[in-house]
């Protein structure tokens, strides 16, 4: 069973000024996909906080998984994908590609989002958007294929055969 970390990025979400339903649709998803969640915070748009964040799960192997929500956009605070590609050490721009692909297909604005993708260490970290509905959206679309990365990551699975 593979563990995943939520992190939500929100300013008004830290300070409970919003609720954070977005974590709860990861949750919902990745528990009906069988993974475990294994650490969920909410912390504020701030550079630093999101890059010891990451960087702690990574580094102390607390997570395989990382799904990050919001803080993709253009607000001025909108600083999530220049985070997370300070700490990565791989870029796996597919996925986000993937992403964004799927969801223009809903709305063009799907475009707005700058998410990245990445592997530190044995972690893969993925942006997802901030709204409830454009996380289910993204998420739903890649889920079942994220597996098979993290057991080639974390040498679960050392070859790709088809099956
Ligand atoms: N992707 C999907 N699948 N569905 C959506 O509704 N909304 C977009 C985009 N991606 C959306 C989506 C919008 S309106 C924005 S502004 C960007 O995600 C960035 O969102 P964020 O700033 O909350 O991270």
């Amino acid at each position: 069973m593979f563990r995943v970390a939520i992190i939500c990025m929100s300013d008004k979400g830290f300070k409970g000024e919003r609720e954070d339903i977005s974590t709860k649709v990861i949750e919902e998803i990745v528990v009906n996909n069988g993974y475990e969640v294994v650490k969920k915070i909410i912390i504020p748009d701030e550079y630093n906080e999101i890059t010891e964040n990451l960087k702690e799960i990574c580094d102390k192997n607390i997570a395989d998984l990382i799904l990050t929500t919001g803080g993709t956009g253009f607000a001025k605070r909108d600083i999530t994908p220049e985070a997370t590609e300070e700490v990565i050490e791989k870029k796996v721009p597919g996925i986000s590609e993937a992403i964004r692909n799927y969801s223009m297909g809903i709305t063009k604005r799907a475009m707005l989002s700058r998410a990245v993708s990445g592997i530190r260490k044995e972690s893969l970290i993925i942006n997802l958007p901030g709204s409830p509905k454009a996380v289910r959206e993204s998420l739903e679309y890649i889920i079942t294929e994220l597996h098979h990365g993290l057991e080639i990551l974390t040498g679960k699975a050392f070859d790709c055969a088809r099956k």
